[in-house]
């Protein structure tokens, strides 16, 4: 596996590589990354990945200086999962002194995390559109996990006309239905055992609807039983999957984000 740091590097080695499809990563890799590397080769030639904990995505009181970071780990990993390249680059190589431009995307951008955490999609459609130019790459995985964020991405790219599809792989779940997520090594082992109650609540309310529960009668229930155990949810809602709009009735996206203790836990199924 080739590992590039800087642009010039990165720029030598995509000359030697074909096509290819790229995982953009924070690192902290788990098999959710891991499931989108083999997807990957479903769609190009060659695979890269990248690791870059982006500061423009991060408020000021988030966790930007705790994030995990396990580089030596996440290179073992890329290259056993057949990586072609990594592209680690520094904050200085991604956001060079002086420069002045980011992404606002709005539509589906907006609402949910784009309320809850103001400018994270800006930083996030920042950086993958610095991404994409960076490497050219044909194709771009990203998990259905930030279901959001996954739409708030198909909509820059719609928008600004870059020739890169955008492919969307299902949540990878720990054995009790917990989203995989590099945030899940924050719980402590009681909130571990609880954050499961999070997805089993939304399928529970699903399957409500499903029997002909109203929405509202069963997005209640769900709520009542996770203030229960412990949760403070910031929103479980319906949506329209692409725009995002609140909606009022399955067929829809069920999304949620919910705190168990310090940790921020985000979720979304159809429903
Ligand atoms: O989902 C993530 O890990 C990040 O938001 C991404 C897409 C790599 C952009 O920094």
């Amino acid at each position: 596996m080739r590992i590039a740091r800087d642009l010039p590097t990165l720029r030598a080695e995509l000359a030697s590589l074909g096509p290819l499809a790229l995982v953009p990563t924070m690192g902290a890799l788990h098999e959710g990354h891991l499931s989108l590397l083999a997807a990957a080769r479903q769609e190009a030639p060659a695979v890269a990945a990248s690791i870059f904990v982006n500061p423009l995505q991060f408020g000021p009181n988030e966790d930007l200086s705790r994030y995990p970071r396990q580089e030596a780990r996440d290179l073992e990993m890329l290259e056993a999962a057949g990586c072609d390249l990594a592209w680690l680059p520094s904050v200085e190589a991604m956001y060079p002194p002086g420069r002045a431009t980011t992404i606002d995307v709005e539509g589906a951008a907006e609402g949910w995390e784009g309320a809850a955490r103001p400018g994270h999609f800006r930083g996030v459609a920042t950086v993958c559109t610095k991404l994409f130019q960076q490497t050219g790459a044909v194709a771009a995985m990203f998990g259905e996990k930030d279901w959001q964020q996954l739409q708030a991405i198909r909509q820059v790219v719609r928008d600004l006309d870059m020739p890169i599809r955008i492919i969307g792989c299902p949540t990878v779940r720990e054995a009790d239905g917990l989203a995989m997520s590099s945030r899940n090594r924050f719980l402590s082992p009681a909130e571990r055992a609880q954050a499961a109650a999070l997805p089993g609540a939304m399928q529970a309310a699903i399957a409500a609807m499903a029997r002909g529960a109203t929405p509202a009668a069963a997005l209640a229930e769900a709520r009542a039983g996770l203030a229960a155990a412990g949760f403070a949810l910031d929103y479980l809602a319906l949506v329209e999957p692409e725009t995002l709009r609140a909606c009022a009735a399955p067929p829809a996206r069920l999304i949620a984000a919910a705190r168990l203790g310090g940790v921020r836990l985000l979720d979304n199924m159809p429903a």
